[in-house]
């Protein structure tokens, strides 16, 4: 059987369309599971949304809506943006699946059980946005650090987490590296908090009705982050379940089900949960802390990466710079805008993205840089009647060749591979940016045009040596930049160019 990889992103809150926020972390996930894929794994890429809690419920009233009817008109939104960014999930999560609210049931039902769960009196300051109680200490000038808002006073009677019992346990789980908290700044930061001390967690709401019941107490609702990260857990229960059915219906029906028999299908536990760094606290420590005491395997690696700014400022409506990811997607192709967004600063700290910045990218690497190379490699290779067949790269098939054998990439490849795996998705994209700028110097420095005129043999040895090295260029660059690499196979191919990416 194949390794498996499951590969999460948060789920958005569906309170309004997607933003170019939620396509980075979906594109960096996309950018995992499709390089996995290529490595012969069995990929689970789970995104979805979270739809129960106030912060939807007011939007919906907002609208004029019920809040599932408001969720259902928002969640083709997402669909949709995903699509165009050729984002390639597995399963797309919703929270009202009727499966995962009897799951999300069972399992407070089970922590109840096994004494991890309290009713309390609990008073705080509660800001609806987050969705979750701010410490004094957090506030700036009375509101919430991130959205600038007034948290309300809530004074209720919940149910707890027992959370304060397990930070001896997370510390060292941290620490034997029983799961990875990464960027390693990150982990400290965690490490730091828990040796503060933990305090208990409120898992339930009284006085929001939009969520799924708490068990066996009518005046409670699911606090909506318990319900949420349970998603990934019931998630692979609801895909398992799925493929058993397909399994046995098609084995009753017809002989040849080899296929599914190759897929794994008990993918817990993640091999990788992906957020930004506001909602590591719940990743890091609530979760894994819910883990050990339903005795179930913790995630391997949980990576939080940066926040980043729109033209050097936070992105917001009040502002003007949200930016749409269709938007971008129609002006620049969505290849571009996948590779631009993981381009521009390393994935693990914060930066600065604008159309700009895009554009810019989109014109020097992009399109002068790889576009033109491939398209002035292959009009010369058809001005000169270059006969590639002899070439020892192409009387092979691509499957059968050494990668990287033929333009002495190898070495290349096994280095963009690890970047890739580290999720330095900046760094391995400027060792390719690199190997493009080599090659087209290599043109350059080789002056096929002159040696047109003097010298054939070198003249189908340096064209060659280019055209193999586009063929390695595009296994590169596939994950990042999936229609590209398809292009480029097909014009080295048939020989027959046309622009990977036009002037805008
Ligand atoms: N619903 C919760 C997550 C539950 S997961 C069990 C939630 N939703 S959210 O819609 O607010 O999404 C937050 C996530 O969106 C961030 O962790 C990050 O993945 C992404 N981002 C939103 N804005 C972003 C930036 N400005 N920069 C980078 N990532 C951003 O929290």
């Amino acid at each position: 059987m194949n390794k498996k990889f499951y590969i999460t992103t948060p789920i958005y809150y569906i309170n309004d369309v997607p933003h170019v926020g939620h396509a980075y972390t979906t594109i960096a996930a996309d950018v995992l599971s499709r390089y996995y894929q290529s490595k012969g794994e069995d990929v689970f890429f789970l995104t979805g949304v979270d739809e129960h809690g106030a912060k939807i419920a007011e939007a919906a009233k907002k609208a004029g809506l019920e809040p599932k009817a408001f969720a259902d008109s928002l969640v083709p939104r997402f669909q949709e943006a995903w699509k165009n960014l050729n984002i390639n999930y597995s399963e797309f999560f919703r929270t009202t699946n009727p499966i995962h609210e009897k799951i999300v049931q069972d399992l407070i039902l089970e922590l109840k059980d096994k004494g991890f769960v309290e009713k309390k009196k609990y008073s705080g300051l509660y800001c609806t946005a987050c969705e979750k109680f701010l410490q004094p200490d957090e506030l700036v000038d009375g509101c919430c650090p991130d959205h600038g808002t007034k948290p309300e006073e809530h004074s209720e009677e919940n149910y707890f987490f027992l959370l304060s019992k397990f930070g001896d346990k997370l510390s060292r789980a941290i620490e034997a590296g029983d799961y990875e908290i990464l960027p390693e700044s990150r982990k400290n930061e965690v490490l730091g908090k828990i040796k503060n001390g933990l305090e208990d967690v409120s898992i339930s709401r009284e006085k929001v009705e939009w969520g799924i019941p708490f068990p066996s107490d009518e005046n409670q609702t699911i606090y909506v982050w318990i319900d949420a990260l349970i998603n990934y857990w019931s998630a692979t229960k609801i895909y398992q379940t799925n493929n058993e059915k397909l399994i046995t219906n098609s084995n009753s029906e017809t002989a040849d089900n080899s296929s599914l028999f190759a897929v794994n299908l008990d993918v817990w536990p993640p091999n990788i949960h992906l957020m930004a760094k506001d909602i590591l606290w719940f990743h890091a420590i609530i979760w894994p802390a819910m883990l050990m005491a339903l005795d179930l395997p913790l995630p391997k690696k949980v990576f939080a990466h940066g926040f980043f700014t729109v033209g050097g400022q936070k992105m917001s409506k009040t502002r003007g710079n949200v930016l749409d990811p269709n938007a971008l997607v129609e002006k620049f192709g969505a290849d571009a805008v996948r590779y631009a967004l993981l381009r521009e600063f390393p994935f693990g700290e914060d930066g600065d993205i604008s159309e700009e910045k895009i554009a810019a990218r989109y014109q020097s690497e992009l399109s002068n840089g790889l576009g033109n190379l491939l398209q002035r490699t292959l009009s010369m290779i058809n001005k000169y009647e270059i006969d590639l067949s002899s070439r020892t790269c192409f009387g092979i098939p691509e499957e059968k060749r050494d990668s990287g054998s033929e333009s002495g990439m190898t070495e290349n490849n096994d280095k963009i591979s690890k970047l890739i795996e580290e999720l330095k998705f900046d760094q391995a994209l400027q060792e390719i940016a690199s190997g493009i700028t080599k090659l087209n110097q290599y043109i350059e420095e080789n002056k096929p045009w002159e040696l047109a005129k003097t010298d054939q043999a070198k003249l189908a040895e340096v064209l060659s040596h280019v055209h193999a090295g586009l063929v390695d260029i595009a296994p590169q660059i596939a994950p990042f930049m999936p229609e590209t690499a398809d292009k480029m196979k097909k014009q080295l191919e048939t020989l027959v160019p046309s622009p990977l990416f036009p002037r805008i």
